[in-house]
């Protein structure tokens, strides 16, 4: 199985990769969060520390685009190819934030078919980098989705990886498996699954109704359980007071890395406070310390907070 890290914008930037391919089991493939190229810009300079080689050596790494504009998507993937190397994008038709989807991005590009395979047909006509595609099964309505497969038949694609739900679930509704169970056997190429791969036993279930699975993309479970790749290859982990200290040196990685770009130790706290709303799954009786750290304003009360936290709650 090819495991790979799921996208995550504001999260999964290449100071968290970096920090997460040193420490623990390693995913084949990091997807970066997505980069959005307009009319003005084909990279903004956040985009481009992301991409740079120099920033993410030694792991795989696929760039993402999201935008409905196939001059936008041709601009950006050339550039990333002759600045940077890289020989395949990803195009976002996920996302299903309103701000995206009204401008018909993301997942809302899934509700204009006719638009969106004019699109395919000239980024498959004109791009010399392979193009995978990470997608949501519909809009609003999931029925739509032996449609849109039917679309994205039509043309070359790397790999798809799909997510079985539709924009209106956001990330909590009902995972929709008989939706993916389509894409399963009817999807003639490389095929990912992605979803609320939070345990073993999750992955466990998927894998025994879907043997075939060549790829599963894992986002909240790992930002949870940073071991979660190694349960998954049932590697031996070490210890818990050792997965413990090693999850305390990520952490002040990210402390440093994150303190040495961002301006301000509100902005740090506020980067941190979001690390944890998923880490803190991870560890023994944190509810006290979850309330703590949402309510931390200073960054002396979170570094006490969390010394605490590293001292005395164990890893599950
Ligand atoms: C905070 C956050 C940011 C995300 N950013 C992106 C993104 O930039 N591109 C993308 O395709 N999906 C993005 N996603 C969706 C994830 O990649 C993934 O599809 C989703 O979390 C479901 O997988 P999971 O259940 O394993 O987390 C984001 C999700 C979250 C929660």
């Amino acid at each position: 199985m090819n495991f790979y890290f799921a996208p995550m914008e504001g999260i999964t930037g290449h100071i968290y990769r970096r920090a997460f391919h040193k420490f623990f089991p390693a995913p084949d493939t990091y997807f970066t969060p997505f980069i959005s190229p307009d009319g003005n810009k084909i990279l903004r300079n956040k985009e481009k520390r992301d991409v740079l080689p120099e920033n993410n050596a030694g792991m795989k790494v696929i760039p993402q685009i999201i935008t409905n504009r196939a001059d936008y998507f041709l601009m950006a993937a050339e550039y990333l190819k002759s600045e940077y190397g890289y020989t395949e994008v990803n195009l976002n038709l996920g996302c299903p934030s309103g701000t995206v989807v009204s401008k018909g991005k993301g997942s809302g590009f899934l509700s204009r078919l006719n638009e969106l395979e004019r699109f395919f047909a000239e980024v498959f006509e004109k791009c010399s980098l392979d193009v995978s595609v990470k997608t949501r099964v519909g809009r609003t309505d999931a029925d739509d989705w032996e449609e849109i497969l039917g679309l994205f038949q039509k043309f070359p694609i790397q790999e798809l990886t799909v997510h079985p739900r539709i924009q209106k679930d956001f990330y909590k509704g009902q995972i929709r498996m008989e939706t993916f169970a389509y894409a399963y056997e009817n999807w003639n190429g490389p095929l990912c699954y992605n979803g609320d791969i939070f345990t073993k036993e999750s992955y466990e279930k998927l894998v025994s109704r879907f043997p075939k699975l060549e790829s599963v993309m894992l986002g909240r479970g790992l930002l949870s359980d940073p071991y979660l790749i190694g349960r998954l290859r049932e590697e031996v982990l070490p210890e818990e007071a050792s997965r413990r200290a090693t999850v305390r040196e990520f952490h002040t990685q990210l402390m440093e890395e994150y303190g040495a770009v961002l301006s301000c130790d509100r902005d740090l706290l506020y980067k941190m406070k979001e690390l944890w709303f998923y880490l803190l799954d991870s560890f023994e009786d944190s509810e006290r310390a979850r309330k703590q750290i949402r309510k931390c304003e200073k960054l002396s009360e979170y570094k006490v907070i969390v010394a605490d936290l590293f001292d005395n709650h164990k890893l599950l």
